[in-house]
């Protein structure tokens, strides 16, 4: 059989092309051994079906994973026998994050394993000594042959184990390089079966392709119980932990971390992060209120235009979705009158912060506005809300929770769209002004010089 190894797809002769995730030279051949049918179409396996209503509950007992930014991603802490995913591009921090969970746990559950087959025990070792970890309890590994890594799981019979990369893992029964989708798949199964029979949970790491996957979608991801995803921008030391998949809690919580030099600390307060460098009151600057999971998160976004007269206008988006700038600065031209056809435009999100939701819309547009008008925004203000086709302003959702963190750093107007009940908050902390429309919000938000902005 050949399978793809970016997608998985099976096919009994060699194909240069997939047909299916279209990756050119992808095919690799691989042996499988088929399943016999049993000729009986009726059997049973022991499993008898119960009806739920007379199943009692067990409550997952949870171990804390020594920091409460990880705990919360994984829905309380860490499940036992349960197999974590922890994806991320290479040099994000995966190895670093859990050296520091392993250390951390290692003071109340002992002993913890840690597998890698991408470092030497000397290059573990001092990064331990930067992350100033001593290491009790902390047993470590390098090996590769996962049928090795099992033998001496059983024999350590560690609390936790980690395994650094299951792409460097093998099997010899399997045919296939180390990190093909065959070896990887085969590997996960044998690590989540152990997980399950020894009641233990597992932390393995696994390199994202640079689709922005692990080993192949749907190949790893439907293994394992929990998948998350280390992110963040090389340049900036952030860090976000981002639960895709959690078969024990919700996935719209995130982990804020900084990475420093001597390891990842947790951010407990983000929006003050973020915003450290915010000066209220300039040019081109608008601080918009994001949701982050569950979690609101203040973030600054800046716009400069400045005129080009000689090519066609550039549009530069840095943590915004490039399309999504596009479409405002249409807005903007069609519905507000703003010229922009002779402008190039850039837009940034301040600190390396990518984001995707709809609700900072109307802070690119008045980002914006303000730098083409060289109009500051109104002191203290926040902005909120989505951006129509039609000019119009769209609700967002929990704006409760946005204001709220507005109001907690100080902030003391918010231009928003119209509400459809009152929000239960002080209306004394901050003043919510109302716009229906791009126009509307962009006369409230903006100091001066609004006044070409046409109806
Ligand atoms: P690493 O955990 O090896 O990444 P991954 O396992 O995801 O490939 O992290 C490597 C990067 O982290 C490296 O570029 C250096 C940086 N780093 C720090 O900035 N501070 C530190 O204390 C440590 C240990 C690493
Ligand atoms: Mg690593």
């Amino acid at each position: 059989m050949f399978v793809c190894q970016q997608c998985g797809k099976e096919s009994l002769k060699w194909l240069g092309h997939c047909p299916n995730c279209g990756a050119w030279n992808s095919f690799v051949e691989t042996t499988t051994t088929l399943f016999r049918r049993s000729s009986s179409l009726l059997y049973s396996t022991g499993n008898e079906p119960r009806e739920l209503s007379h199943v009692e509950k067990i409550a997952f007992p949870r171990l804390h994973s020594g920091f409460n930014e990880v705990n919360r991603v994984l829905g309380g802490g860490l499940v036992r026998g349960s197999l974590v995913l922890v994806g991320g591009e290479p040099g994000i921090g995966k190895s670093t994050l859990l050296l520091q969970i392993s250390a951390a746990m290692a003071e109340t559950i002992r002993p913890i394993a840690y597998i890698s087959g991408e470092e030497s025990i000397d290059q573990v070792k001092l990064r331990a000594e930067r992350l100033s970890l001593e290491g009790k309890g902390l047993y470590f590994l390098p090996e590769t042959n996962l049928s090795a890594v099992l033998e001496h799981l059983e024999r350590l019979s560690p609390s936790l184990a980690v395994v650094d990369s299951i792409q460097t893992m093998y099997l010899e029964d399997v045919s296939g390089a180390p990190g093909s989708i065959g070896q990887v798949r085969e590997c996960t199964l044998r690590l989540e079966y152990w997980a399950k029979r020894n009641n233990v949970p597992i932390l393995i790491t696994g390199h994202v392709t640079k689709e922005g996957a692990i080993a192949g979608p749907g190949t790893l991801e439907h293994i394992v119980d929990v998948v998350l995803y280390f992110e963040g921008e090389p340049f900036s030391s952030y860090r976000v932990l981002r639960g895709v998949k959690n078969r024990f809690g919700s996935t719209n919580e995130v982990g804020i971390f900084e990475m420093g030099n001597s390891g990842l600390t947790e951010v407990e307060n983000p929006s003050q992060f973020f915003l450290s460098q915010y000066k209220d009151g300039a040019i081109g600057s608008v601080v918009v209120p994001t949701l982050e999971g569950s979690r609101p998160l203040l973030v600054e976004i800046q716009a400069l235009t400045t005129p080009n007269n000689f090519g066609p206008p550039r549009r530069t988006a840095n943590g915004v979705d490039f399309n999504r700038l596009l479409l405002i600065t249409a807005v903007l031209t069609k519905r507000t009158g703003l010229k922009l056809f002779n402008q190039d435009i850039i837009v940034n999100v301040t600190g390396g912060l990518r984001i995707s939701e709809p609700a900072i819309d109307l802070g690119i547009a008045t980002a914006i506005a303000s730098s083409f008008y060289s109009s500051k925004p109104i002191a203290g203000l926040v902005v909120l809300g989505e951006v129509g086709l039609n000019g119009e302003l769209r609700r967002v959702s929990q704006i409760e929770r946005r204001v709220t963190e507005a109001v907690r750093l100080g902030f003391k107007s918010c231009v928003l769209p119209k509400l459809e009940t009152r929000l239960s908050l002080g209306y004394t902390d901050i003043q919510l002004i109302e716009a229906s429309s791009v126009v509307e919000a962009l006369k409230l938000g903006l100091t001066k010089k609004v006044g070409r902005i046409k109806e």
